[in-house]
This record gives structure tokens, sequence and C-alpha cells, in this order.
């Protein structure tokens, strides 16, 4: 399905402009920008509400950090002076055409180990021969995405680098489009006490950036030679890592933003310190519980300064360095995934003939990294998450009008079927289900799930995280001993969702394998 859309940018007009905003890191609401290196494959122009703002989007304009109109004073931030002091600074350098700009060159590389996670299928029956079988005849493209979705879990801490070490500004890996994984073989393994399928991985890449800026990130790369190491707990199988860890390995700042599918770019697998769980913040080591329900890998990430050469920049600069797009664009991805908003300012007549844009003209870090000061530097981005809590909704193509907002979860139902729609039950009253199957009309072991569902809408799909119970169901159950469930009955959300109603939801193991719908005894 495919949607198309506008970027409405609640950002500038909720964090720059309103001074009844809590500007902590914490809130969880602004992040600051992750490195974009690039010019994007496809591109928006970001749409801005008429009115809300004076800063022109025109191509060639940049937009200079101060004061925008309307404003009297930049409210007081702690740092917030220095962050505008040094954009103030950044911004006329970038409009000296003389202006001095040594390229540097930061290889970076580690050795890591992806899998799938093969516990969770059950042993009878064969259905796990099965499953692993079918992973270790996976193509090379399939282990290339899942190296690139677990070296992902890494931007969130090297983009918040300042938060770990005080005084250290960004040093993140390059951008993905110039990664390179070099992978093994498929292998049957034990990671831990984990079944997995596993392939070892060798990443290489190099940042291509502007020598001054080093050493606000990392004063050991200032030097040719010059070395830097930084060390990574991560997921050998980075699937379905909220429903297996919770929220022990996200910053908790996030935890309002966070869902399955995004877990990566919220990942922090430093050991929780603060004494007080609760059932949402567990004070449990995120590497604990990642060798408890997962498997880990211990992953030592290397920046490398090497001397300069035209050849390795070229090879590793990224981006279209045209100047045809406006200086500020919304590189949308697709609505599941995130919309990057990205600055590629444009010096005077100066992109055409030096990429100043990108590469030696990107600096390693980007100015506004905190909420002290907000705004994009050039060649850097802030990523829009789908789901990001308050920030953004899609009104393409709606006239204007006040409506109710709502979206459809899996329309495809892809996964999931339907079985029993709408079932009722008394709110908040334990429910408790039996299921088996009958042999040899289907396959061997289905996943059941219970959702909530709606009065208005009817069934509704749900996620792992928010169903009220999920089992396996395999051939050894029967009518005398199903597998059994029990769960809550929804209560009353409002005075028209009322409660009192779910659904069950059936998936094989494999989609092709047909299979009927599961038996239900209803249990005391
Ligand atoms: C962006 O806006 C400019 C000026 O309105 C227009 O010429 C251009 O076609 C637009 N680009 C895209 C990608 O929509
Ligand atoms: C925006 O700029 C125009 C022209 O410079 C000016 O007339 C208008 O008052 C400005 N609007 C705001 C909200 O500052
Ligand atoms: C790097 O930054 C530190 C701290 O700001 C400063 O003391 C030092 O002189 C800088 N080194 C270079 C080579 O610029
Ligand atoms: C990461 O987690 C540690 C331990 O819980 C916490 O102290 C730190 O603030 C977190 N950092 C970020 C950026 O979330
Ligand atoms: C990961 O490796 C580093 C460096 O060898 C080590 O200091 C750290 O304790 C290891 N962490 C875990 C959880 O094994
Ligand atoms: C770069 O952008 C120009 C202008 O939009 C376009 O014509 C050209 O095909 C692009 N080049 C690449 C390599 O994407
Ligand atoms: C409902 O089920 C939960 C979990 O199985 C159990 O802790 C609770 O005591 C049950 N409540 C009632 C009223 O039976
Ligand atoms: C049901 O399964 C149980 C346990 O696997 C078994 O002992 C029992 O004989 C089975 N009953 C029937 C009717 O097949």
């Amino acid at each position: 399905m495919k949607f198309s859309r506008i970027f409405i940018l609640l950002f500038f007009t909720t964090f720059v402009l309103s001074e009844d905003v809590n500007y902590e890191p914490s809130t969880g609401l602004v992040k600051p920008a992750v490195p974009t290196f690039t010019a994007p494959s496809e591109t928006y122009n970001v749409s801005v509400p008429a009115g809300t703002y004076n800063v022109s989007l025109q191509s060639g304009t940049p937009i200079i950090p101060g004061l925008l109109p309307g404003m009297t004073a930049i409210p007081t931030i702690s740092r917030q002076d220095i962050a505008a002091r040094n954009a103030e600074l950044f911004t006329l350098d970038n409009l000296n055409p003389n202006r001095d700009v040594e390229g540097a060159l930061v290889e970076t590389f580690f050795k890591s180990t992806i899998g799938v996670l093969l516990d969770e299928f059950s042993e009878s029956f064969g259905i796990r021969e099965k499953v692993a079988n079918y992973y270790l005849g996976q193509s090379d493209d399939f282990w290339f995405k899942k190296a690139q979705m677990q070296t992902k879990f890494t931007e969130h801490r090297q983009a918040h680098r300042v938060y770990y070490y005080f005084n250290k500004k960004q040093l993140t890996l390059p951008p993905e489009q110039v990664w390179e994984f070099n992978l093994g073989k498929a292998y049957r393994t034990k990671i831990g006490v984990h079944d997995y399928i596993a392939v070892d991985v060798d990443f290489y890449s190099v940042l291509v950036t502007n020598a001054k800026t080093i050493n606000t990130s990392e004063p050991a790369l200032n030097i040719i030679d010059g070395k830097w190491s930084d060390h990574w707990i991560l997921p050998v199988d980075p699937e379905f890592l909220l429903q297996k860890t919770g929220f022990a390995c996200i910053d908790k700042s996030y935890t309002l933003t966070v869902e399955s599918e995004n877990i990566w770019a919220y990942y922090n697998d430093s050991c929780e310190t603060e004494p007080q769980p609760t059932s949402e913040y567990p004070a449990i080591c995120c590497a604990d519980v990642l060798n408890q329900n997962v498997g880990f890998v211990n992953v030592t990430i290397t920046w490398h300064r090497i001397p300069y050469t035209e050849n390795v920049a070229k090879k590793y600069r990224f981006g279209n360095h045209s100047s045809t797009f406006s200086d500020l664009v919304g590189i949308h991805k697709n609505l599941l995934e995130e919309t990057r908003v990205a600055y590629r300012y444009h010096g005077r007549n100066s992109c055409e003939l030096h990429e100043q844009c990108i590469g030696e003209y990107t600096s390693l870090n980007a100015l506004y990294d905190t909420c002290a000061y907000q705004g994009i530097s050039a060649g850097w981005g802030d990523d829009y998450r789908a789901g990001l809590a308050c920030q953004w909704v899609d009104v393409t193509g709606l006239p204007a009008q006040t409506a109710l907002l709502g979206y459809v979860l899996n329309p495809e139902g892809i996964g999931f079927q339907v079985q029993d729609n709408t079932i009722e039950c008394t709110p908040g009253e334990n429910v408790t289900l039996g299921f088996y199957l009958q042999e040899s009309k289907q396959t061997p072991s289905v996943t059941v799930r219970i959702c909530e569902s709606s009065r208005v809408l009817g069934s509704t799909h749900c996620e792992y995280v928010y169903a009220l119970a999920n089992t396996i169901v395999e051939l050894s159950s029967n009518e005398s001993n199903p597998a059994k469930v029990t769960f809550k009955c929804p209560i009353a959300r409002d005075n028209i969702e009322t409660g009192g109603l779910y659904s069950i939801l059936v998936a094989p193991t494999f989609i092709e394998d047909k299979f009927m719908f599961v038996n239900i005894v209803t249990c005391k």
C-alpha cells in the first residue's frame, strides 16, 4: 500500500517558538540530529503551516541561527548560550567562500554475529528443524538486512554521546548507504543457552568529514593513525526485541514512543542503576536480560583516522551534490519507518564546485545535539520515526475539517487471521480458554493471540505487547488436555468502548502452511 504524505514541522513551532516547554533532554519529544551526510534518494518539500513563522525555505537561503521573528529573547536554558554562539560562528564560517576546509577520513570497523533465535520454535514434530533448515538456506540478502538492523542499534547511543561522555559530541558510523558487510556462512550454534542459526559479520566503512571538527567528538582521532573504540552489547537476533526484553534495553525517556518496530532507534545497552523498579522500567541490566532471553554479542567498534586520499574519499563520500532541491527536505522512508528532515546548506555558488553540502564540509558532530538549542546543521538530519510521541500526523489529501483520527493496523492481516470476532465476556473478569488442533488436517503448530475488540470497529489485530494473551498450540494438545490461556476480560475505556469484547487470532509457523482453525473449549 502506498501513501504520500505531508510532514508537519511541529518540531520548530513547538520547540523554538514556545517558551513554556520543558527543555530537559529527557522529555522524549525531541531528539538530537543524526547524520545523513547525504542527499536523499526520494525527497518531499517540507510543508510548513502558513503564518507559523517566517523562515524562508527557498533553495540557497540558509536559516541563520538566532532569534526567529516574533521572539524577543531566546529563553534561558543551560548550555544554550554556548550552543547558540557555536552555531553563529559555524554559520559565519560557512558563509566565507575562502574558508579553509581540510578533509579527513576515519575508517570504522567491527566484528559481530547475527542470527535467528530458534528457542521459541517447538522441538516436537520436527518443527524447529524445519525452521532451522529454512534459515540455513537463506540468501546473503537476508543476512545483510539482519546485519544492517543490528548495526542500527548503535545509532542512538553514538548520536547521544554527549549524555555518556560529558564533553564529547557525536561519533557515529558513516551513513547506512556506504556500509559494507562481509558475511560468513550460516551455521547452527549455541549462544549462551540459546539455539541459533548464526552468521559472523565484518563491518567496514569510512567517514568522510571535516578535520577541524574532529576534536569535539574524539580527540584521539586528531592525529593520523589515532584510534578510538566503543564497546557494545548487541542482541544477536535483533528482531522482536521489545517482545523478548521489554523496556530493559531502551532509553527510558522514550517509553511513550518505543514499539516493537522502532526499538532499535532508542536502544540503550547501559545497565540500569536507578533502584526503583516498576513493571515498565525493570531495574535490571540490559545485558542480563539479553543473556537470559535472546543471547548477545559483545562488539568493539573502532574508529581509526587514516591519511586523506581523494580516491578513498570519493568511494565513501555519499550523496547527490546538485543543488536543485530545497535546503530543508523531508526524506521519506515509509510510514512504519521514519521521515528525516535534512538540511542541505549550500554555500554561495560553491556546492556545485566543491560538494560543500556533504563529505569534507560536513562536520563530524552536529551543532544541535541537545535540546538546548534546536536546529539542523548541513549534512545532518533529524529523524521522525513513526510513533514519535506528539510529533506528527499525516493529513495528506484531507480537506480542512474536524474529524477523528484513526488508523488500521495490519490491513492485509499478514501473519494472523481472525478466527473469532468480538466474543463477549464480563469486563474485569478472568477468561480461561483451551485450544487444540485436529491431527493430520493442518500444520502441527499454530500461534494463538487474544486481542481486545472494539464496540465500534469490531475485531482489531494487536501487537504482541498489547495482546491479552499469546500461546502456541501444538498437535499434542487435545480436547481433554488443551493449551490454556487465562486473561482479564477488557474493561471499559469510555462510554462507547464499554469493554467486554475480545477476538481470537491464529497464525501457523509458516505462512504457506494450511491449517484449520483451532478448536476452543471453555475452561473453568
Ligand atoms: C519543491 O518546491 C519547489 C518550489 O515550490 C518546486 O519547484 C519543486 O518542484 C518542489 N520539489 C518537490 C520534490 O516537490
Ligand atoms: C513575515 O514577514 C512578512 C514580510 O517580511 C511580514 O509582513 C510579516 O509580518 C511577518 N510575519 C510574522 C509572523 O512575523
Ligand atoms: C581539543 O579540545 C580541547 C577541549 O576543548 C582543547 O583543550 C584542545 O586544545 C583541543 N585540541 C585541539 C588539537 O584542537
Ligand atoms: C542509558 O541507561 C543508563 C542506565 O539506565 C542511564 O543512566 C543513561 O542515562 C541512559 N542514557 C540514555 C542516553 O538513555
Ligand atoms: C564486553 O567487552 C568489554 C571489553 O572487552 C568488557 O570490558 C565488558 O565487560 C564486556 N561486557 C560484557 C557484558 O561481557
Ligand atoms: C542528482 O540530482 C539531479 C538533479 O535533481 C538528478 O538529475 C540526478 O539524476 C541525480 N543524480 C543521482 C546520481 O542521483
Ligand atoms: C485472574 O488471573 C490472574 C492471572 O492468572 C490471577 O492472578 C488472578 O488472581 C485471577 N483473578 C481472579 C478473580 O480469578
Ligand atoms: C490427550 O493428551 C494427553 C496428554 O498428551 C493424553 O494423556 C490423553 O490420552 C489424550 N487424550 C485423548 C482423548 O487423546
